[in-house]
């Protein structure tokens, strides 16, 4: 790895991930790429360079997997995330018009309806976790119900979906715990894939629909409402939860939201750049790539750190700073380029309705005891957020 700095650093060990920023930004100053000795692989931890190779399909795939130990050759090849042109172009169509702003408009006043009686439940609770009760509790109702699935056994997926994104890092003791929760929700979340499992008019069907119409096959349906179900839930909870938590340790940025529940959408964005729910993807190298006066080989795993490039000062003014009125636009928290979020619009229209909703009604949020963190090899999220609100 001649010519490139190298790390020692563990990126997947709990210290890490307890608190990765300190440590992004001593990679960030090693350079533009950087080896991580302990894996044999390459990594980029700055703005200037994170967003570009997103952008750069061609140089950096998705096809050999997007995580550490690349695909697995005994299962389907999937028809999202972990593909390349042109085999990713017609799932990325089917499921960009199911999560189309169009839909997202449809789906408003339901997820509207749905963010008032949370928010009316918890302030008459007064003291509650804002976790369980408010960062899983709303997305797990108004989504899987948007996708059409059965209401009973829904805290499977978050136990499928810890798996899938433990699974993108190395064989350790989060993905040891986590995989056998994960397999045991497997049937269940593929059962909740099957065309006559799924609700009539939902999103799920519209999908069903592509193959009516013969622009996928009917196996290819079910491969596609299960992205649905893998990349949709614990990245939305684990969005409002830090967004959540950056709130309650912000009061001052608290009030600024208080006082002008339009800045929800914002205060969301914001919160997915301070404090990014999916904070890595690997990419794999197509051909010798020049880069920081050294040579990352062709078919070499890249990491690339996402939510280090979101606190990049270089990129952004007082990059450790939440700030609701922030314009965080740009940011790579939903990736970019042809992978880039399809989801985006739904998870944006979730975290704008639950937060202004809380802006209206409620005063203050305050901890009432340490949150407790939940250790993935890709997520960033919470255990638990023991708080107090008091009613505006
Ligand atoms: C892709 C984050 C919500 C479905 C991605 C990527 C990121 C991301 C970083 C890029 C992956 C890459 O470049 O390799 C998030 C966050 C969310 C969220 C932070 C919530 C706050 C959702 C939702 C869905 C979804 C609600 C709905 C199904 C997908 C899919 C892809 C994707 C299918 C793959 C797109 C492709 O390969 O073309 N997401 N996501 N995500 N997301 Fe999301």
């Amino acid at each position: 790895m001649s010519g490139i700095a190298s790390s020692q650093v563990d990126p997947f060990a709990p210290d890490f991930l307890l608190n990765p920023y300190p440590a992004y930004e001593a990679l960030r100053a090693l350079g533009p790429v950087f080896a991580l000795e302990r894996y044999g692989v390459w990594a980029m931890a700055g703005y200037g360079e994170v967003e570009p190779a997103l952008k750069d399909w061609k140089t950096f795939i998705s096809g050999e997997g997007v995580g550490l130990n690349g695909m697995n050759p005994a299962l389907p090849k999937p028809l999202t995330l972990q593909i390349d042109p042109p085999d990713h172009d017609k799932g990325r169509r089917v499921l960009g018009r199911t999560l189309s702003p169009g839909i997202a408009r449809k789906l408003r006043e339901t997820f509207q309806q749905e963010a008032e009686k949370k928010v009316s439940e918890l302030i008459d609770k007064g003291t509650f976790d804002a976790v369980t009760d408010l960062a899983e509790a709303y997305p797990m109702k108004v989504f899987p119900d948007a996708i059409g699935i059965r209401p009973d056994g829904r805290e499977k997926l978050l136990a499928w979906s810890t798996f899938v994104f433990d699974s993108f890092g190395p064989e350790n003791e989060m993905l040891a715990a986590s995989r056998k929760a994960g397999l045991a929700a497997q049937s269940w979340i593929m059962d909740c894939c099957a065309r006559d499992a799924l609700r009539p008019d939902s999103l799920g069907m519209m999908i069903y629909q592509a193959a009516d119409d013969g622009e996928i096959t009917e196996h290819e349906a079910t491969h596609l409402v299960r992205p649905f179900l893998t990349a949709g839930i614990d990245t939305t909870v684990n969005g409002i939860g830090n967004t959540l938590l950056a709130l309650a340790t912000h009061p001052d940025e608290y009030r600024k939201l208080h006082h002008r529940p339009e800045l929800a959408r914002n205060a969301f964005e914001e919160g997915l750049r301070y404090d990014s729910p999916v904070q890595t993807f690997f990419r794999t190298t197509s051909r010798d790539v020049e880069i920081g006066g050294g040579v990352i080989p062709a078919q070499r795993k890249v990491l690339l750190f996402m939510a280090s490039a979101n606190r990049d000062p270089a990129r952004w003014d007082g990059a450790d700073r939440f700030e609701v009125e922030r314009t965080a636009t740009g940011h790579v928290g939903f990736g970019a380029g042809i992978h880039a979020c399809v989801g985006q619009m739904i998870a944006r229209l979730e975290g704008e309705l639950i937060f202004s909703e809380l802006a209206r009604r409620v005063k203050t949020i305050e901890l009432t005891a340490e949150p407790k963190r939940r250790l993935n090899n890709s997520l960033r999220g919470l255990e638990s957020m023991p708080v107090r609100v008091t009613p505006a």
